[in-house]
């Protein structure tokens, strides 16, 4: 069963902690809430993060698409950050790692898609017209959010400020190597392109999924610690309407502090 509270947020915001029996159904859950608002918006505008929490929840959308029970057609997509100077058709790059997992099995009509180009030669201009863009689509309706062991949302590290915009940004030394591997014997770029904390908050419904032991400790602190900017996903106690799903794993180090 699903256990949820209403707890952990600050003011007058709303955060649901859904903690599922493993991370399967963890996933699975994201999945289900994506599809529920493809169903309930006339022109669904969603946020997509990558990372390997997010391939079941891809994987879970695709099934589903293939039911029926999932159609893009008048989905409008963004996506939450890309590394700089890496080309979309880069085997490491988000946008491949979207159109693998999702984008080349469902139905997004033609332009439908929106991407950072990494490689885009101004990528300050870059960022204007990603910013433009999702101004033009009427802001970001459920945006999907994993989270990072230092507590990073997008690639808003540690000490970005809660009013940090889209931007280029530095990526810390603990965030190049967990991402080491998908670069293998090429080292991870230095920066990237990241919504910011700001442009993040500003989707009407945050889903934020973390499964595995790994990220137990930025859990305890997203949900338990001080809302300030060492940990950039505290910035989620404040926001309208966040649901957090985590598997039992991801939940623990918390679950440990709601116990005594
Ligand atoms: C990257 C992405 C984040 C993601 C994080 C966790 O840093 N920029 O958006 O949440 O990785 O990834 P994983 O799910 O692989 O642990």
């Amino acid at each position: 069963m699903p256990y949820g509270w209403y707890g952990p947020a600050c003011g007058g915001a709303t955060m649901k902690v859904t903690i599922l029996p493993d991370a399967t159904a963890a996933a699975q859950h994201a999945a289900r809430l994506v599809a529920d608002h493809l169903c309930a918006e006339e022109a669904p505008v969603l946020g997509f993060a990558t990372g390997e929490t997010m391939r079941p929840v891809y994987a879970e959308l695709v099934r589903l698409h293939r039911l029926g029970k999932a159609d893009f057609r008048r989905a409008t997509s963004f996506n939450l950050d890309e590394y700089a100077g890496v080309p979309p058709d880069h085997p490491a790059s988000f946008a491949r790692f979207m159109q693998d997992a999702l984008f080349g099995q469902v139905n997004f009509a033609p332009g439908a898609i929106n991407l950072i180009r990494g490689d885009a030669p101004d990528l300050d201009e870059e960022v204007r017209r990603y910013e433009r863009l999702i101004d033009a689509a009427g802001g970001i309706g459920l945006q999907l959010l994993g989270i990072g062991q230092n507590g990073h949302i997008g690639f808003n590290e540690p000490g970005s400020s809660f009013a940090s915009q889209m931007r280029v940004t530095e990526l810390a030394p603990s965030t190049r190597a967990a991402n080491a591997p998908a670069f293998r014997p090429d080292p991870v770029p230095t920066h990237a392109v990241t919504m910011g904390i700001e442009t993040i908050v500003a989707a009407r419904h945050c889903v934020l999924l973390a499964t595995g032991t790994a990220k137990a400790s930025a859990v305890a602190r997203m949900l338990d610690g001080a809302v300030d900017e060492g940990c950039p996903a505290t910035a989620l106690r404040a926001h309208s309407a966040t649901t957090v799903i985590l598997d039992p794993a991801a939940a623990a180090l918390h679950w440990q502090r709601r116990q005594v």
